[in-house]
């Protein structure tokens, strides 16, 4: 089989797609044909050596995938061989096969294709995750999504609306806003040019926004922490801009606010049936056609260093995935 491997740590173009040895399921395992993978940014910097879990070299990278069962070894008995499923196997997702955990396995609806399989479970969990159990996001409320565009970004607007929030998209360039727009925001920031603050104060009747989810970090974690309103809660995703900000504690004393930590891996880990049950409930939401999730891009599989480089280069817009079968 096919797998793209990182052999030595630098940028997308030292990977290399190879031939491997078909993978044997052992106990309690399956291995699952791929037909898509969906990358995510932690694997843009997983491959350079940056991220906070390395695996062993040389490894395949890729935490998610769509396909169907091809093998189940002794104990695996939660689902059977044809089934359609999306799994976050954390990593090995780049190949044409994978091994998975039951625990990481789900069944997919008919009408959801592997494309979108490979890009749903880790985005909507995570910002359902956040603005459910983190933020306790209440009708009315407004949100301010930083990285509106990117994959968790998105998903974190379109839940916004289904939860009944005021949703302030907020990106760098008024082409991703365009994009972000097909989900209706109710408002809009471009913070291209450095400037969020001001801007969030003018929507919000000079209050601040009562959530900011931010996967950047940074200059805008910053200026975040100044607009946000009593009893604020800011969301911590993750540090796309390459800065981990540091907490100003005044700021939390004088707005009332709290920063609320988000750790998807953690709260799997930890809280296994709150997660499945999230998991559930947005697989509902899928059904009752009230998420729409969106993959602009997909490239295949020869075509990994430009599927890589969206993330490097700042431009993603929704989700990104390598097709490795048709279906
Ligand atoms: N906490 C958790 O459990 C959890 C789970 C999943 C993902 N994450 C984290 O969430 C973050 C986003 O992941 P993603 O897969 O959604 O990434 P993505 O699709 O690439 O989106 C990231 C967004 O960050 C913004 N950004 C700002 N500065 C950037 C820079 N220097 N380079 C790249 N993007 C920059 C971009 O929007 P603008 O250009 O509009 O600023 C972009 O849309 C990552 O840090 C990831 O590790 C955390």
């Amino acid at each position: 089989m096919k797998s793209v491997l990182c052999k030595s740590y630098g940028p997308p173009e030292n990977l290399v797609l190879e031939e491997v040895p078909d993978l044997t399921p052992g106990e309690n395992e399956a291995v699952v044909e791929v037909y898509a993978a969906s990358l995510n940014f932690p694997d843009g910097l997983q491959i350079q050596g940056k991220y906070q879990f390395q695996p062993p070299m040389p490894f395949t990278p890729g935490s998610e995938v769509g396909g169907v069962i091809k093998e189940v070894g002794p104990g695996f008995d939660h689902y059977k061989v044809g089934d359609r499923v999306m799994a976050i196997p954390g990593i090995g997702g780049l190949a044409e096969q994978v091994i998975v955990k039951p625990e990481s396995v789900r069944r997919i609806p008919d009408n959801m294709d592997f494309k979108t399989a490979a890009g749903f479970a880790m985005v909507y969990t995570t910002s359902y995750h956040a603005l459910k159990q983190r933020a306790n996001l209440q009708p009315g409320e407004s949100l301010l999504v930083l990285g509106a565009s990117g994959g968790v970004g998105l998903s974190a607007v379109e839940l916004g609306k289904v939860m009944g929030a005021r949703v302030i998209a907020a990106a760098s360039t008024d082409e991703k806003l365009d994009f972000v727009r097909q989900y209706h925001p109710d408002a809009t920031i471009n913070y291209g040019d450095g400037e969020l603050k001001e801007k969030v104060k003018a929507l919000t009747n000079d209050r601040g926004a009562d959530v900011i989810y931010d996967p950047v970090g940074g200059d805008l974690f910053d200026q975040s922490c100044r607009c946000i309103n009593w009893n604020g809660r800011l969301l911590v995703i993750g540090f796309t801009s390459g800065r981990i900000p540091e907490y100003k504690a005044n700021l939390a004393l004088l707005k009332g606010s709290s920063m609320v930590g988000v750790f998807l891996g953690r709260f799997r880990k930890e809280e296994p049936e709150a997660y499945e049950q999230n998991l559930n409930e947005l697989l509902e939401m899928y059904a009752a056609g009230k998420l729409n999730p969106i993959v602009t891009q997909s490239f295949p599989k020869e075509e990994y260093v430009k599927a890589f480089n969206i993330f490097t280069q700042r431009q993603a817009k929704g989700k990104v995935t390598l097709e490795f079968k048709s279906e």
